[in-house]
């Protein structure tokens, strides 16, 4: 048992992964086929075994009424002896009635006295043994012309010997054929429009889903534009709507990725760019200005020496001070430029504090700082960099874009969070249009605080100045780092 239902299983896994690979298409038609011709197998069958039981029910009451007319009519024959006359009703009856293939009247002592066969009686007939007479009965034989019903009825009550007639299935026999022919040409008839109606539905089933197998492999090679047409309005092409609505947003998606990276491949470039002219401008510095300054020194060292006079010297002395004191300053400034010293020393709060009183000595500007929650503490030196050069920018965005008159730069400290705001009252510009401008500045910013966990956003309109606020998160990205009380 236990081995019969593992073989089937083994079959059916066998079956299942053949019927997997086959197209829907196949798979539907070939359902519809089967079950058509199942369902018509089955009614010709039954049809076929009903018509079988009612024309042998038909041809043996058939049998036995035409034999009893025939015994009924034979009685004066009989009574008359007379033989040709009964032998006429008998062929007379064979050839007026269609089913009745033959009768012959045996006589008391089992001899045939007449019968309706033209080429001599075919003695097998009496071996068909009936019941004991004067039974009423009728049997089916097998002959070389299918089955026929023999019946056999007494003559005046077994007196007058018996009647024996046989009555072909023939007929019923051929009309049963020519239903199961138009049953079987039915069946096929029906198969086909089946395989048909269903290939034409699979064919519209089909279609749209072999169209949307298509686009997906073009989704696959990032061919984001590739679209559906939308044959139908029911559940497929409303499928097919998502699956456009999917392309149409994974399009915007690729081109805003794109974008990006072409924006920080750009960035890149400049920062790299940015590093060159660094070192450029402190090359030139270090050239013009501080050597020049040194053969100056030098200069006036020699011009020192040949002082001949108190005066000469003090005069000499009072220069070189001048000079060393100028070089000092220039080489401070650039020092603070690279790298805000103070940022390291002090803190970050110190260091934008500083750059901002510069600020305002060397633009005139009015600058309204308020620094909160630094007190004490340093934070990691990436928040620090970062926080120091996002104010730097956006005061540098101050002096060149906005042409302002007043600039407000908040930033504090509210537990694990630092929020900034740099605000002017200059001339604002289209925040629309930044993307456009291929400028890195606010971009720079924008990274800067993203890189940190951050975020930062710039506000403006034409004529109604700019505001660039940021937060940056502390504990969470450099929560081990943060040296805070
Ligand atoms: N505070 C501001 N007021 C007015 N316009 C501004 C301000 N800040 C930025 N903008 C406008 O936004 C543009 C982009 O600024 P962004 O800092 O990205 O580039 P940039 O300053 O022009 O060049 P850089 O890449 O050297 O910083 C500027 O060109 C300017 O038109
Ligand atoms: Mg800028």
């Amino acid at each position: 048992m236990t081995e019969w239902w593992n073989n089937l299983k083994a079959w059916l896994s066998i079956f299942w992964a053949h019927a997997d690979a086959v197209p829907i298409r196949i798979k539907i038609m070939g359902m519809v086929a089967g079950t058509a011709f199942l369902v018509g197998g089955w009614s010709i069958f039954q049809v076929n075994e009903v018509m079988k039981q009612e024309a042998e029910r038909q041809c043996h009451d058939m049998s036995i009424a035409l034999a009893s007319e025939l015994a009924v009519r034979a009685q004066e024959y009989v009574l008359l002896n007379d033989l040709l006359g009964l032998t006429q009703l008998l062929k007379n009856a064979v050839k007026n009635l269609p089913d009745l293939r033959y009768a012959f009247v045996l006589d008391n002592h089992g001899e045939v006295i007449a019968h309706s066969f033209e080429g001599g009686f075919p003695l097998d007939l009496l071996k068909v043994e009936h019941g004991i007479s004067p039974a009423v009965e009728s049997l089916a034989i097998k002959t070389n012309e299918g089955q026929v019903w023999d019946a056999v009825i007494p003559i005046l009550k077994g007196e007058g010997g018996l009647l024996r007639a046989g009555v072909s299935e023939r007929r019923s026999e051929t009309a049963r054929l020519s239903l199961l022919n138009a049953l079987m040409l039915t069946t096929i008839v029906v198969a086909g429009l089946g395989i048909l109606f269903s290939g034409l539905l699979t064919w519209l089933l089909t279609r749209p889903l072999k169209e949307l197998v298509n686009f997906t492999r073009m989704l696959k090679t990032r061919d984001f534009s590739a679209r559906v047409t939308r044959i139908t309005d029911d559940e497929i092409g409303q499928l097919a709507a998502a699956f456009n609505e999917m392309a149409a947003q994974l399009e915007m998606a690729e081109r805003v990725r794109q974008d990006a990276d072409a924006m920080r491949s750009g960035f890149l470039q400049k920062v790299i760019l940015a590093q060159e002219e660094e070192r450029k401008r402190i090359a030139c510095e270090l050239h013009d200005q501080t050597a020049q300054s040194l053969a100056f020194l030098m200069l006036e060292l020699r011009i020192l020496e040949q002082a001949q006079d108190q005066a000469a010297i003090n005069a000499s002395i009072g220069r070189l001070r001048q000079a060393l004191t100028q070089e000092l300053n220039s080489i401070r400034n650039m020092a603070m430029e690279l790298r805000p010293l103070v940022l390291d020393d002090m803190g970050v709060s110190a260091a934008i504090e500083s750059y901002v009183r510069r600020f305002e000595e060397g633009y005139g500007m009015k600058i309204d700082l308020y620094l909160d929650g630094f007190d004490g503490i340093h934070l990691p030196f990436y928040v620090e960099i970062a926080l120091y050069r996002i104010v730097q920018e956006a005061m540098l965005n101050v002096v060149r874009h906005a042409a302002a008159s007043n600039v407000t730069v908040i930033i504090e400290r509210i537990e694990n969070e630092i929020r900034g705001v740099v605000e002017d009252n200059g001339r604002g510009f289209d925040v629309s249009s930044l993307a456009a401008t291929h400028r890195f500045g606010i971009y720079g910013m924008k990274e800067r605080a993203q890189l940190l966990g951050g975020s930062l956003s710039v506000e403006s309109e034409p004529g109604q100045g700019t505001m660039v606020s940021f937060v940056i998160p502390i504990r969470q990205v450099f929560a081990e780092d943060a040296r805070l009380p």
